[in-house]
């Protein structure tokens, strides 16, 4: 059996990593619209049709499921693709959501992401609709590009994650969604500045909630990644997630003329 996966860039690899853990024997075909990222910037409109695009070229790899591992993507072009693909689809925010409310204590739970996935509420309408909690949101733009810059350990990033997570702590948080596929990679920095915090990691909520609804992927275990476009940090975040996977260059005419 095959999934599809697609991210705008590359930090949607954190999910082909995990669904690749649990489903070894699955062909996963990965797409990151490297050429077209940020889309957490980006209009609906845009967001959706690009998503469109991503899921209509890996659509010809004959998948059998599909993974939106782009939080911003998952929070607008989720229903339009559950509408107009056979196939299941599945976005990321549904799976982080159940984790987060399983794990919280004091039904306070922070959201982070990009500015387009705050401003979409798509986590907190979703966490509101399951009950009495409470949903403080912060994007965090700079996070990307210290992730792409391979700034893990560095003293910036901790400097930038303190601003960015203290209006969230001061709220009473004690659970904290990362709703950004890069930020996965942050999550020993932020965990040990805020060791008390619960931190949801959307990659392995995926993981989890595909494994729950009792998913039998079985193939040739083919891992395939493309890109609509090369640079060096692309490289250098792919060897960091998946070691030598090849990437593999896509025209981007290719995907819009679909
Ligand atoms: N993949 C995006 C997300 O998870 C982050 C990068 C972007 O802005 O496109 O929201």
């Amino acid at each position: 059996m095959s999934i599809g996966i697609f991210d705008s860039g590359i930090g949607g690899l954190t999910v082909f990593r995990e669904i690749s853990r649990e489903f070894p024997e699955a062909d996963i075909y990965y797409l990151g619209d490297t050429a077209r990222v940020p889309y957490g910037n980006k209009s609906k409109n845009t967001i959706i049709r690009y998503s469109l695009e991503c899921a209509n070229y890996l659509l010809g790899f004959g998948i059998e499921a599909l993974i939106i591992a782009c939080n911003t993507a998952s929070s607008y072009a989720l229903e339009t693709l559950q509408e107009s693909l056979d196939i299941p689809v599945i976005g990321v925010v549904e799976p982080g959501v159940e984790l987060a409310i399983r794990y919280t204590k004091n039904r306070k739970i922070g959201v982070i992401g990009t500015q387009a996935t705050v401003k979409s509420n798509s986590y907190k309408f979703s966490i509101e609709e399951k009950g009495d909690f409470q949903v403080f949101q912060k994007a965090c733009p700079l996070f990307v590009p210290l992730v792409e810059e391979g700034m893990i350990d560095h003293k910036i990033t901790e400097m930038v994650i303190k601003e960015y997570l203290e209006d969230l702590v001061k709220e009473g948080i004690d659970t904290l969604i990362l709703g950004c596929t890069h930020y996965p990679l942050l999550k020993e920095s932020i965990q040990r500045i805020y060791p008390y915090l619960t931190i949801v990691d959307s990659s392995k909520a995926i993981a989890l909630y595909f494994n729950n609804i009792g998913t039998e992927f079985k193939g040739r275990g083919e891992k395939k990644i493309f890109i609509t476009d090369e640079s060096h940090s692309f490289e250098k975040l792919k060897n960091m997630l998946v070691g030598n996977i090849p990437l593999e260059k896509l025209e981007l005419s290719k995907l819009c003329s679909l």
